[in-house]
């Protein structure tokens, strides 16, 4: 269903469209009919030059498609500051580690605020799949701490090894490339995208051996098979991606900040068409083919799959909890208190954006945090009010 006062696109958007979809087309006569949800989302999302994180389309912000807690307020990254700061100092020569930066203004509060507490990394290194946004974050960083500039790196690929160092994800996660599935006369089917008189469709076909997989241990977890018609998504990316960054690193802390559940929530019966989400100039649609590279797509995270497959890599689970508990308890009371100001319009703000960060009907509680270790055995600020380990 599409939002009732949902902007009708540009004609230069439409036609930005119209040359992804033929390139999407052009993949799927090239595979057997059909590409499954995942290959779909890759496309519509990284397709270079085209697709909507590929592309100079303005995503982030109250211009773009989405708010997210970096761009909502300063106070995210400078509260996520004082529990990277706190991990930096017992490390030598310790990096931070960012992925998909998005337009690079949490690297620039971290930066700044590590730089105002004395704990500054040897080296800021950022992976970013998109070409259009590491642009974006040169230009934010050289704007907003442009001494700070030559310990910024950007990588096509991770280190090899050794690294002592934070790695932060900030909604990263929701944006990876999802398969989805449905239970179709008693059988789990995979949905698939193919196309029907020049139409991009969605289509079921027998469900490959790994998909298959994950989808029996779901149901095996939570104790239930799913019921008829029932539809939702696995995110097969996260276990080759948290190895990758376990290999990467000699000592180290990963957060990774999204919203998502713990899995017998996830998998509601309730939940029956799935937690996969569209963005358009900040309206919800639920038609993941609507016009590709003009809408972000995205889904919930499954965090007992990234708890799972976190330790079968190797890493310690260390906390689980929400985004209010961990800015909290990583001092964002202090903070807000220290900028309080006689200006009741900038006290005003202050307030509200503490309020979106923290409530539970906002950010608070629907976005979590997951904290893992490599060779690390001090404290990580954060989970020290509650920590929810064992709902996962
Ligand atoms: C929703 S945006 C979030 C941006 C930013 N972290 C923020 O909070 O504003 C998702 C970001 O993740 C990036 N991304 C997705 N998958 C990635 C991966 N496997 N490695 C690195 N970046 C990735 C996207 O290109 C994009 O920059």
């Amino acid at each position: 269903m599409l939002a009732l006062d949902l902007p009708e696109p540009s004609r230069e958007e439409k036609q930005h469209s119209a040359e992804l979809v033929a390139s999407i087309k052009k993949e799927i006569d090239q595979s057997a009919g059909w590409i499954n949800f995942a290959e779909y989302m890759q496309l519509a999302l990284y397709s270079p030059g085209l697709g909507y994180y590929a592309a100079g389309k303005q995503k982030f912000g109250e211009a773009g498609d989405f708010i997210t807690a970096p761009e909502l307020s300063p106070l995210f990254a400078q509260t996520l500051a004082q529990s990277v700061s706190h991990i930096l100092a017992s490390m030598d020569q310790p990096s931070v580690i960012e992925f998909g930066a998005g337009s690079g203004i949490l690297a620039c509060g971290l930066l700044k605020e590590l730089e105002r507490l004395g704990q500054l990394p040897n080296q800021y290194l950022i992976i970013e799949l998109s070409a259009e946004l590491k642009q974006r974050q040169q230009q934010q960083i050289e704007q907003h701490v442009p001494h700070l500039l030559e310990r910024v790196k950007w990588l096509d690929y991770l280190p090899e090894q050794g690294l002592n160092a934070v790695v932060i994800a900030n909604e990263v996660l929701d944006a990876m490339p999802v398969r989805r599935f449905v239970k179709q006369d008693g059988i789990i089917c995979d949905l698939c995208v193919s196309q029907e008189a020049g139409q991009l469709k969605l289509v079921t076909t027998e469900a490959t051996e790994d998909l298959l997989y994950a989808v029996n241990s779901i149901e095996s977890d939570i104790g239930r098979t799913f019921d008829e018609a029932y539809q939702s998504e696995v995110n097969l990316n996260i276990g080759p991606w948290l190895t990758s960054i376990y290999n990467m690193l000699d000592r180290g802390v990963v957060l990774m900040i999204d919203y998502g559940y713990p899995r017998t929530e996830y998998y509601l019966p309730e939940r029956s068409m799935g937690t996969s989400m569209c963005y358009y100039r900040h309206r919800t649609l639920d038609n993941p083919l609507w016009y590709p590279g003009l809408q972000d797509i995205t889904a919930f995270v499954d965090f007992s799959a990234v708890g799972d497959y976190a330790q079968t890599a190797g890493f310690e689970l260390y906390g689980y909890t929400s985004q209010a508990n961990f800015l909290l308890d990583s001092g964002l009371p202090r903070i807000v208190e220290a900028q309080f100001s006689e200006d009741n319009r900038q006290q005003l703000e202050l307030t509200q954006q503490v309020k979106i960060l923290t409530l539970p009907t906002e950010m608070g509680e629907r976005f979590k945090v997951m904290g893992l270790t490599k060779n690390f055995h001090s404290h990580v600020p954060g989970f020290g009010l509650r920590n929810f380990i064992s709902s996962l």
